[in-house]
């Protein structure tokens, strides 16, 4: 059996070492010898107080989530039991802390009457990253350590704070200076003989006293929590931890986390959390392929995408070469990223230091010589098949060999792309969405012929420029667009039939995604599809309409809808327009419940996902999930389509689709094989619905 926990003497100081590899979590089988070691420590007249600190990289750095939803979670001893075992011990406990004390971590420490911390440690509460709040006091201890609107601020935003800060708002009481355990049992001999004060027995604080203030804060965070239960009931919990007495609060605040634990939000995010770390895993790609180093990286294309990918790279410490066409479109490109970074500067997120050093990193060209010693070329240039084979055939003459090829197309035949060079093992799709420089998602494209260690040092690189990466097999649009344009599909049949597009977009910003599509491509400009149309000679009889009219969306204040600044308000036109072309049609327009709006929008992503799944070009359902939360918007809460998919029921969705395939025979409905068959058994796409 491992030593989960050991004891040693130091004189009449008892040190305490959890040694639970790789994050000292708090499961069942460290509980239950701690708890054992703090009997026998309180009932041994020779022990005078106590030091907990941990083996290995990290104090306690959480709670065992591989235990939530499981009988072990809040099996005895729990947390709480054990929090509140430390705190009437009747002897000086000290937290000896290094690396993250977070979630349950945090929570022991603050149990204990004193914390010595190492400069370098961070402390925080991160549970409503997960759907929660903290489960065991970590609510209502926090806000007597720190005034409760920094304790509000931590609990609902899951962002933690360093050591020294912590010292300053009075979480931390001591700062370790060399070796940290010899630091506390030094803080804790000092203590010795003084009669602990349990937090529990402090006062819960706001700043200046005024209540007011604090209500406004939770507030705020109710409006920005956009339908999300955690962050709306950790605030709350903040709150109580003023107006009631502490076991009251304590109460309250478990009892809230068993609601949260069971419902399908923390489920859903749970899950997330988990296919993050899953989507690492591709096939076919083992430890034992190691990445090629990146230290140097070449763009091509200085346009929407070209400048914000340079500014992923160069915010995560690469130095990179832009390439365009002329001066003046390398000059226009980086009036923008400069524009962008200095707009980062006035909101308080980046020092101008920090500006000089990002943009210090990046150089113009307009000679692809220039690209020659890079170990990484990604190129962002227009959307065509020639204008891209062009650029490739270039790259394959000047770039040293080894260098990685990206294309960063959203729709095009990355294995096309690779075989027009003499080196399509080195291709890959690095396919970033808009703006490259803030959205989380890197969409790997895997070619053919692509490279394992290619793949490898995409995902390094994913983890360097702090995205979330999924790899996909080479389609039309890849995972997340091929499913987006089934989930448009219907878009046009809807309008024609009765619906409009503000109640489209409604239905959408109900069920929570940021915007609907309508709005979104009022955003993005309804005159790029309207040219692609035309181009592959294909109509839209609404849309083309609304493009003759002139109206291309937000860049000319008219689209779907009319803008007064940025605010999107219904036009009576555009509804004119829409019922004057069901009339051409011959239509007879009908009431379209919301109920159907999800039906033709929601279902048809969702069947696409299966079909992505048959054809692996996705690995794994939660690989779908992951691109969806971090590139397009759905909803955290739900989990991605295919979790979500699991929540409204197969069967459901398969009735559904049948349904509207019988009624229009279009494609977009036609069940996937794999979509019908889990139905038809009782499966799901959620292989770990904790
Ligand atoms: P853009 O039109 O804003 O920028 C393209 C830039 O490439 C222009 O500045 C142009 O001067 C430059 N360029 C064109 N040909 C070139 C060449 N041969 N050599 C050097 N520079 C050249 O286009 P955007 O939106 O940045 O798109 C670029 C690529 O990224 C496309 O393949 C697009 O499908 C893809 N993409 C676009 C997304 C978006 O939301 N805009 C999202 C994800 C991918």
């Amino acid at each position: 059996m491992p030593e989960y926990v050991t004891v040693e003497r130091r004189g009449d100081i008892a040190v305490i070492t959890l040694d639970n590899p790789p994050v000292n979590a708090f499961s069942l089988h460290l509980r239950e010898p701690l708890n054992a070691e703090l009997v026998k420590l309180r009932d041994d007249a020779s022990v005078a107080a106590i030091v907990i600190a941990c083996a290995g990289r990290t104090f306690v750095s959480g709670a065992d989530i591989t235990e939530f939803g499981t009988s072990r979670s809040g099996q005895s001893p729990n947390l709480i039991d054990i929090c509140a075992m430390i705190e009437t011990l009747g002897k000086p406990v000290v937290a000896a802390i290094h690396g993250t004390a977070f979630g349950g971590g945090l929570e022991l420490a603050m149990a204990c009457h004193y914390r010595v911390a190492d400069p370098k440690s961070l402390l925080g509460l991160p549970e409503v990253k997960l759907g929660l709040l903290p489960g065991a006091g970590g609510t209502v201890r926090l806000p007597r350590l720190v005034p409760a609107e920094k304790a509000l601020a931590m609990i609902t935003s899951g962002n933690p704070i360093g050591a020294v800060e912590a010292k300053t708002e009075g979480l931390v009481d001591a700062i370790s200076e060399g070796n940290l355990v010899d630091s506390a049992v030094a803080f804790a001999k000092s203590r010795i003989g003084e009669k602990p004060v349990a937090v529990r027995e402090r006062e819960a604080r706001v700043s200046g006293g005024s209540y007011g203030a604090l209500d406004g804060l939770i507030e705020e965070v109710t409006k920005k929590a956009r339908g999300l239960e955690a962050p709306v009931a950790a605030a709350n919990a903040v709150r109580n931890a003023l107006r009631m007495p502490f076991d009251a609060a304590l109460k309250a605040e478990r009892e809230t986390f068993l609601r949260l634990v069971a419902g399908d939000q923390s489920r859903a995010q749970r899950h997330i959390f988990f296919a993050e770390r899953e989507a690492q895993k591709v096939p076919g790609i083992g430890k034992d392929v190691t990445p090629r180093p990146i230290r140097k990286a070449g763009v091509i294309g200085a346009g929407t995408m070209g400048g914000g990918i340079a500014m992923a790279l160069a915010n995560g410490g690469i130095a990179v070469t832009v390439l365009e066409m002329s001066q003046a479109a390398l000059d226009k490109g980086f009036g923008v990223i400069d524009k962008n970074y200095a707009a980062s500067v006035s909101r308080g997120s980046l020092t101008e230091a920090k500006k000089a050093e990002r943009m210090g990193r990046l150089s113009g060209a307009l000679d692809y010589a220039a690209l020659a010693d890079c170990d990484l070329i990604i190129e962002a240039v227009f959307e065509e098949m020639s204008v891209k084979k062009d650029v490739f055939g270039k790259l394959d003459k000047i770039a040293r060999p080894g260098a990685i090829l990206a294309t960063n197309t959203s729709y095009l035949d990355v294995n096309e792309i690779a075989a027009s060079t003499s080196r399509p093992q080195d291709v890959v799709g690095l396919h970033f969405f808009s703006p490259a420089n803030v959205m989380k998602l890197l969409e790997i494209v895997r070619g053919e012929k692509t490279a394992p260690d290619v793949i490898a040092t995409s995902l390094a690189l994913s983890r360097q420029i702090g995205k979330v990466a999924v790899v996909a097999g080479v389609c039309h649009g890849f995972i997340g667009n091929r499913m987006l344009a089934a989930r448009s599909a219907e878009g046009e049949a809807l309008m024609l039939e009765g619906a409009l597009p503000a109640q489209i977009d409604k239905v959408f910003t109900d069920f929570g995604w940021p915007m609907g599509p309508f709005a979104m491509s009022d955003l993005a400009g309804l005159d790029i599809g309207w040219r692609n149309r035309k181009a592959l000679g294909k109509t839209s009889a609404i849309a083309d309409a609304v493009c003759e009219a002139g109206r291309y969306g937000q860049k000319t204040g008219k689209g779907w809808y009319r803008y007064d600044g940025r605010k999107a308000e219904i036009d009576p036109e555009i509804t004119a327009l829409i019922e004057a072309e069901s009339k051409k049609a011959g239509v007879t327009r009908r009431a379209v419940s919301d109920e159907e709006i999800t039906e033709r929008t929601m279902y048809p992503l969702v069947n696409e996902g299966a079909k992505i799944l048959e054809e692996k070009i996705a690995a794994r359902p939660s690989d779908i999930d992951l691109a969806y939360i971090n590139g397009y918007g759905f909803p955290v809460g739900k989990g991605g389509p295919m979790f979500w998919a699991d929540l409204v029921g197969l069967k459901k969705i398969v009735a559904a689709l049948d349904k509207w395939h019988d009624k229009t025979g279009r494609d977009v409905f036609r069940v996937s094989p794999l979509l019908r068959r889990l139905a038809e058994t009782g499966g799901s796409f959620s292989a770990r619905p904790a």
